[in-house]
């Protein structure tokens, strides 16, 4: 798939902003704060409904405007389509005029995004990598996403409870809060497992390499995976869980480790973890590829952060296929496409 071109209005700094991309690879580059990483933003909210970055919509809309629109044309395996997503009142998003949830703007573009200065976050706190593996099985599972906000519906429901139970315990209703999400739960595990298993075959596949991520459900037991087996470990957890107010157990708490020769990925420095999460990225494009017959588009913030000319041309030789959509501050003849922003955009 392939952005063609971009317009954007009212979204955070960018107004009446048009762009349109070449096919494979692009840079926008521009001083600090001319809205690169807000070009990519609006990217990443067509594919996902929602900012890469924890803010609410409204926060996104300039500050002299009264909502956002933004729109893109794009073109894949199924021909060319238009996705805009608006707030006005509300917020919504279309796909060629129709109204879209996420899960089907995704299936026109799937952007994948990395944040070359922020990606040590991937590392450095679980709960990051465990939402970027929950938007790459979405990218291949497209309704995975709806049952993973399912459970953590569920889920909120429960720790109310907990959280309310004072003296008088309604276990009934605990235990029913319970059952769903084993049933909930056991769907986004497996899929999970499976999705670590295609992914760690196809980065030894393309790079020969000893890196793989190991994936550790927080569950009692993993021997017999069943929504059965998901019960009872709750049922055994229970009076902790009412003792301690919250849910101990779940997909909520899964660890995914990233080890690299039998080490884990945090012992290695900032450039050579960077590069280990790239792989992963590259391999995740080729499952893409596999299971959707397509490419996602790549979106790279400040590409060129902490990246020596090595990794660079890794990058550059690995993707040059797909079609990339970079951001940096400095210019780069290596891009087939440059855009210059500048700071009054
Ligand atoms: N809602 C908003 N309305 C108007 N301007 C905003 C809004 N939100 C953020 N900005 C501003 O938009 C500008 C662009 O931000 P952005 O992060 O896209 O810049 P950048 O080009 O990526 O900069 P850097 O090189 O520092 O990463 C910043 O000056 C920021 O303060
Ligand atoms: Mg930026």
């Amino acid at each position: 798939m392939e952005v063609k071109k971009l317009e954007i209005n009212g979204f955070r700094n960018l107004n009446n902003f048009s762009i349109n991309f070449g096919d494979k690879k692009n840079l926008i580059f521009g001083v600090n704060g001319s809205g690169k990483t807000s070009v990519i933003e609006a990217l990443f909210l067509l594919g996902f409904g929602k900012s890469f970055l924890p803010v609410n919509k409204k926060e996104l809309v300039n500050f002299n405007a009264s909502g956002f629109f933004v729109k893109a044309e794009i073109l894949n395996k199924s021909g060319e389509n238009t996705l805009t997503a608006r707030l006005e009142k509300s917020f919504y998003m279309q796909a060629n005029s129709e109204k879209a949830v996420f899960s089907q703007t995704s299936h026109y573009l799937y952007p994948l995004f990395f944040s070359s200065s922020n990606y040590n976050y991937y590392i450095d706190y679980m709960a990051y990598f465990r939402k970027l593996m929950d938007r790459f099985i979405h990218g291949v599972h497209s309704l995975y996403l709806h049952d993973v906000l399912r459970y953590n519906n569920i889920l909120k429901q429960k720790n109310y409870l907990l959280k309310n139970l004072g003296k008088s315990i309604n276990h009934s209703e605990l235990n029913s809060w319970n059952t769903v999400l084993a049933e909930s739960g056991c769907k986004i595990v497996k899929k999970r497992m499976a999705f670590i298993n295609q992914l760690n075959d196809m980065i030894g596949e393309i790079f020969r390499f000893d890196l793989k991520i190991n994936y550790f459900p927080a569950l009692l037991t993993t021997a017999a995976l069943s929504e059965n087996s998901i019960f009872n470990d709750l049922c055994l957890i229970k009076n902790s869980e009412i003792n301690r107010k919250r849910s101990l157990l779940g997909p909520q708490r899964d660890r995914f480790d990233i080890m690299v020769s039998g080490k884990k990925v945090q012992l290695f420095s900032s450039g050579e973890k960077k590069k280990y999460l790239m792989m992963i990225f590259a391999a995740y494009i080729d499952l893409f590829r596999k299971e959707r017959n397509d490419y996602p588009v790549f979106l790279i913030d400040d590409y060129d952060a902490a990246m020596d000319e090595n990794n660079l041309n890794f990058l550059m030789d690995h993707f040059s296929k797909i079609q990339i959509i970079a951001t940096s501050v400095a210019k780069n003849e290596k891009f087939g496409h440059l855009f210059e922003l500048k700071k009054e955009n």
